[in-house]
């Protein structure tokens, strides 16, 4: 059983964002800037890039998009990160957020050379801190640029 299966979750999908998402996607990045959820210019790319270097997903729920996330192996260390898992502010606490975490890492397992994913939060972001917990991910008692590092060993899943 995938890790997906054995949560009772909302449902949402993961798609790649296109042209036709992105503004809405830009939107959602600007709401949560200006509710002070995230840093400003925390979303620093303005433009749509056909090819990133991060996958960059859209998260719909019933064909809208309601969050952001961005996996990929970063050149400079190697490894697998999730960065930017962000859900609309008037989407919040709904569940999106475990879901779409859930379906990111079951995607990222699927990976042949992908046997651990990084996430890094701020130490005051208690609710990125609980949903990395709760998807079993592990503090590795680093820290990078302010932020807290965690990791999810697949291989123990
Ligand atoms: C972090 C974030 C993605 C969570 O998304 P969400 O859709 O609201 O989260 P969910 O509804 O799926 O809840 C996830 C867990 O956090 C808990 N939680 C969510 N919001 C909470 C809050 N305001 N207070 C306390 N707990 C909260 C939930 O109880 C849930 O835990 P569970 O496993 O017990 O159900 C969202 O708050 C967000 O976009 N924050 C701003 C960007 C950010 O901080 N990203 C992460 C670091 S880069």
């Amino acid at each position: 059983m995938s890790a997906a299966e054995s949560h009772v979750m909302v449902d949402v999908e993961l798609k790649e964002v296109t042209k036709e998402s992105w503004p809405e996607v830009m939107n959602l990045a600007f709401k949560l800037e200006q509710g002070g959820l995230v840093a400003p210019n925390f979303y620093r790319v303005r433009e749509f890039k056909a090819e990133p270097t991060f996958v960059q997903l859209a998260i719909f729920h019933e064909e809208n998009v309601v969050g952001f996330a961005m996996y990929g192996l970063d050149p400079d260390d190697g490894k697998y990160w999730v960065y930017r898992l962000m859900i609309d502010v008037d989407q919040q606490r709904k569940g999106f957020g475990k879901a779409a975490l859930i379906k990111l890492i079951d995607m990222m397992s699927e990976l042949p050379d992908c046997d651990e994913i990084f996430v890094g939060y701020r130490p005051e972001n208690f609710v990125a801190h609980a949903l990395y917990m709760s998807a079993g991910f592990k503090r590795t008692g680093q820290m990078l640029q302010g932020e807290y590092i965690a990791r999810l060993d697949l291989k123990e899943k």
